[in-house]
C-alpha cells in the first residue's frame, strides 16, 4: 500500500522533507498542515491544510480526514504541544516525539537533569532556577563565564552569554529578574569555550542511524558578528567529517545521542521516534552538551537532505516500526554548503513584501528550497524571515560553497546572505580557533 504521508510545517526544512519524500521510489501522496502555504510544498502536496500546527486536534482531524497513513512533524513548537499524541491517538503513526519526550527540547532544565540523572557526560555546571533565590551566588561564582537561558522555547531569543548579551553582574542580574517576573524558570550554566557542531541521528526509541556532523551559523553578519537568527547556513565537509573535529568528537556526540535516546525511554516509559539533533561543543575537554532539539536542524536539514541516499520514507516507516536496526542511513560523502538569503533588516526589522525573482534553471549540483515566502497576486514575495535557501554539493567544499553561492548572488532585492560561509578563509578561521582552544 502507498503512503499518504503528512507533512506538519511550512518552512524549508519542512520544504526539504517534502521534497525527499517525494522523491522515494514508492511515490507516497504528500499533505502539508501548516499556518502558512509554501509555494515550494504546494507544488508538492495532493492536499495542502491551513491551521494552527501547535493545535493537537486541528491537525488530527486533518490527517485523519484526508487518510493520512504516516505524519513527519518539522517544528518544535507542535511538539511541544502535544501534536504527536494526538495524531498517534488518531492511529496516525509520527515522526516526531510525543509531549512529555520533546521536553528535551522544551525544557533545558529537563534535558541537563536527564545527563545528570542518567551519568551521561557532556554537562558543563548547571543550576536551574524559579526565583532569584541563590542566583546571586552561582553568578558570582561563574563571573564572566555563564550562559542565562530562559526553561522553555523561546525562539531563540530565551539565551543570554557572557561577553555577548551580558557585560555585567547587573545585566545577568536584570535577566535573571526579568525571567522570574514573566514565571519563567530558568538555567544558569558555565559558558563553554569551543566550536559548535550538530549531530543528528535517526531514532525508533532503540536504534540510532546517525547523520554526518554539520555545522550552522547564528550569527546574521559575516564573520560571525550581529544578533543571533534561526541560522544563516552550514556546512558539511567531504568524507562526512568537519575539518576541526577529530573522530573521536563525532565518537563522543554519537554516544551521547545513543545514552540520551535510551535514558529518555526509560523515564518517559516510551520510544523517542524522531530526529534526536545534539547541538554540541567541541571543547578543550572534549565534546560538550548546548541544547537538544527534538526535530529535524533548520538549516541543518537542507544540506543533510540533499545529500541523503536512503529513502526517506523507508526511514520514517522505520522510525514509527520501531525497525531502524534493518535501515540503513547513507550520505553522499560529497561536501554541501547552505546559505539563506534573509531580508534587509533580518531579524530584528526584516522588510517585508518584496518580490522575489528565483533563477529559471538551476546549475548541476544547487537546490534551492523556499522558507518565508507567499504568492501575491502571482508574485513570489517576501515574508520578512529567511527567505530562500540555497544548497550547493561538490567533491569539496570550495567547490559546493561556489556552487551555492553563484547561484545565491542570482537572486535580486533588498536581501542579503552571508557570503563567508563555507570559505577557505571561515573554515581556516575555525580550525585555527578549536587549535588555540585544544592547547589552552
Ligand atoms: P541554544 O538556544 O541553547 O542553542 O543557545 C543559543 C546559543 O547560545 C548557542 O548556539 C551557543 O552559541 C550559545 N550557548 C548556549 N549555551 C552555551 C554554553 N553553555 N556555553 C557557551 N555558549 C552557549
Ligand atoms: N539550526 C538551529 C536549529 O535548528 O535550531
Amino acid at each position: 500500500m502507498s503512503e499518504t504521508i503528512l507533512v506538519v510545517g511550512s518552512g524549508a526544512r519542512e520544504h526539504a522533507i517534502a521534497r525527499a519524500l517525494a522523491h522515494s521510489p514508492e511515490c507516497p501522496r504528500l499533505l502539508c498542515f501548516s499556518t502558512v502555504s509554501n509555494p515550494g510544498i504546494v507544488a508538492l502536496c495532493s492536499e495542502y491544510g491551513l491551521g494552527s500546527i501547535t493545535d493537537p486536534e486541528a491537525v488530527a482531524s486533518f490527517a485523519r480526514r484526508h487518510g493520512a497513513t504516516l505524519a513527519v512533524i518539522g517544528p518544535e513548537a507542535p511538539l511541544a504541544t502535544g501534536v504527536a499524541d494526538a495524531l498517534w491517538a488518531a492511529g496516525v503513526p509520527v515522526v516526531g516525539p510525543k509531549q512529555s519526550l520533546a521536553r528535551i527540547e522544551s525544557s533545558k532544565g529537563f534535558a541537563r537533569g536527564l545527563l545528570a540523572r542518567h551519568g551521561i557526560s557532556g554537562n558543563p555546571f548547571f543550576q536551574r532556577f524559579a526565583s532569584m533565590d541563590g542566583v546571586e551566588k552561582v553568578l558570582a561564582a561563574y563571573d564572566n563565564r555563564h550562559v542565562i537561558k530562559d526553561d522553555g522555547l523561546a525562539g531563540g531569543k530565551g539565551v543570554k552569554v557572557c561577553g555577548d548579551h551580558l557585560l555585567s553582574i547587573q545585566d545577568s542580574l536584570a535577566f535573571c529578574r526579568e525571567l522570574v517576573q514573566q514565571g519563567h524558570p530558568f538555567v544558569v550554566e558555565e559558558k563553554l569555550e569551543g566550536e559548535e557542531f550538530s549531530l543528528m541521528s535517526f531514532c525508533d526509541g532503540e536504534t540510532l542511524r546517525h547523520m554526518p556532523a554539520v555545522q550552522d551559523h547564528k550569527r546574521a553578519y559575516e564573520g560571525d558578528k550581529g544578533p543571533n537568527t534561526g541560522g544563516m547556513g552550514a556546512y558539511t565537509a567531504a568524507g562526512h567529517k568537519l575539518p576541526f573535529l577529530s573522530d573521536e568528537d563525532i565518537r563522543q556526540a554519537q554516544e551521547i545521542n545513543q545514552r540520551v535516546a535510551a535514558a529518555l525511554a526509560e523515564e518517559c516509559g516510551m520510544p523517542y521516534q524522531g530526529i534526536l539533533y545534539g547541538g554540541f561543543m567541541a571543547t578543550r575537554e572534549g565534546v560538550k552538551l548546548i541544547e537538544y532539539n527534538a526535530r529535524f536542524g533548520d538549516p541543518e536539514s537542507l544540506n543533510l537532505l540533499t545529500l541523503l541516499e536512503s529513502d526517506l520514507v523507508a526511514l520514517c516507516r522505520a522510525i514509527v516500526n520501531q525497525t531502524l536496526k534493518d535501515v540503513q542511513a547513507h550520505f553522499s560523502p560529497l561536501a554541501s554548503v547552505c546559505k539563506y538569503l534573509v531580508p534587509e533588516g533580518y531579524p530584528d526589522q526584516p522588510r517585508k513584501g518584496d518580490r522575489v525573482l528565483l533563477p529559471a534553471d538551476l546549475p548541476k549540483g544547487v537546490t534551492m528550497f523556499l522558507s518565508a515566502v507567499d504568492v501575491k497576486d502571482h508574485i513570489l514575495v517576501a515574508t520578512g524571515s529567511r527567505t530562500v535557501a540555497v544548497v550547493g554539493v561538490g567533491d569539496n567544499l570550495a567547490e559546493a560553497e561556489a556552487r551555492c553561492e553563484e547561484v545565491v548572488r542570482m537572486i535580486p532585492g533588498p536581501f542579503f546572505h552571508r557570503a563567508d560561509i563555507g570559505t577557505e578563509q571561515a573554515i581556516a578561521r575555525r580550525v585555527e580557533h578549536m587549535k588555540a582552544v585544544r592547547l589552552s
